[in-house]
């Protein structure tokens, strides 16, 4: 596997698809990780929304971390004593993030694992694992169209336990229709409608004033960003 650009030598803004109602080609992750442009999402360090999740303690052990680009998310919950494994696409991703988990040392070290694989491979991917207790999306579920992101949390349901919680977070129709490129922006009623009783989920709540953060080049550069975010929707969700 090859060595990834490290983040100090990604300087350009990479164009984002444009894709307002479709989700995000597979391919078009697999090149920019292999590429040299600026990851943008690579703040290098946990998202706010997910260090809120953890200290009002919505996770419990073992957690997975779907879609979880370098890691950075899985290493804070690892380093607060949590197992966690983190799962990307891109095995260019993968090895970035386990450079970053070697450099985070114990406990990350002891707690994070990370698997490269497609979140629609869950079941064979965790063939024979025990179930997880709790589970995070930090911005995969928006990259997703409708009928991947129906298959994605049905594969995600069947490993999870009955009551575990699922705390995920996609930018939200706060942000600006026009002009907007990149992923998808989620409505209240769209998440609901995904996370409905009916296919296993119980939503307990939903908060529509949440911020994904980006690097301040990436909310420099696309001026429907606010300063060092988008505007987010963060839902916690129990599986039934
Ligand atoms: C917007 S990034 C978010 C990264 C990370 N969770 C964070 O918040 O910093 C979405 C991530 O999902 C990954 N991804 C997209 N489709 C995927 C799939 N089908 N299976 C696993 N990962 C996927 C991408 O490679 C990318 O790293």
């Amino acid at each position: 596997m090859s060595a990834i650009t490290g983040p100090a030598h990604r300087t350009e803004v990479p164009k984002l698809p444009h894709s307002p109602g479709n989700g995000m080609d597979d391919e078009w992750f697999l090149k920019l990780y292999k590429g040299n442009e600026l990851v943008p999402w690579d703040t290098g360090k946990a998202q706010h929304s997910v260090v809120e999740a953890f200290e009002q303690g919505l996770f419990t052990a073992p957690v997975i971390d779907l879609g979880c680009g370098f890691g950075t998310n899985p290493i804070f919950l690892g380093s607060k004593g949590l197992e966690v494994t983190g799962i990307d696409l891109s095995p260019e991703a993968i090895a970035e993030a386990q450079t970053r988990l070697a450099a985070a040392g114990a406990p990350a070290t002891e707690n994070v694992s990370f698997k490269a694989g497609s979140v629609l491979d869950l079941a064979d991917i965790f063939s024979g694992r025990k179930p997880f207790q709790s589970a995070l999306d930090s911005a995969l579920y928006h990259c997703l169209d409708d009928a991947t992101q129906e298959k994605y949390l049905a594969a995600l349901h069947k490993q999870m336990s009955s009551g575990a919680k699922l705390v995920l977070c996609a930018m939200s129709d706060r942000n600006p229709a026009e002009n907007w490129k990149g992923p998808r922006r989620i409505s209240e009623a769209a998440i609901r409608h995904s996370l409905r009783e009916e296919l296993g989920w119980r939503v307990d709540s939903v908060d529509m004033d949440t911020r994904y953060e980006v690097p301040k080049e990436v909310s420099d550069s696309v001026t429907e960003l606010q300063a060092g975010f988008g505007w987010a929707l963060l839902a916690v969700a129990t599986r039934l």
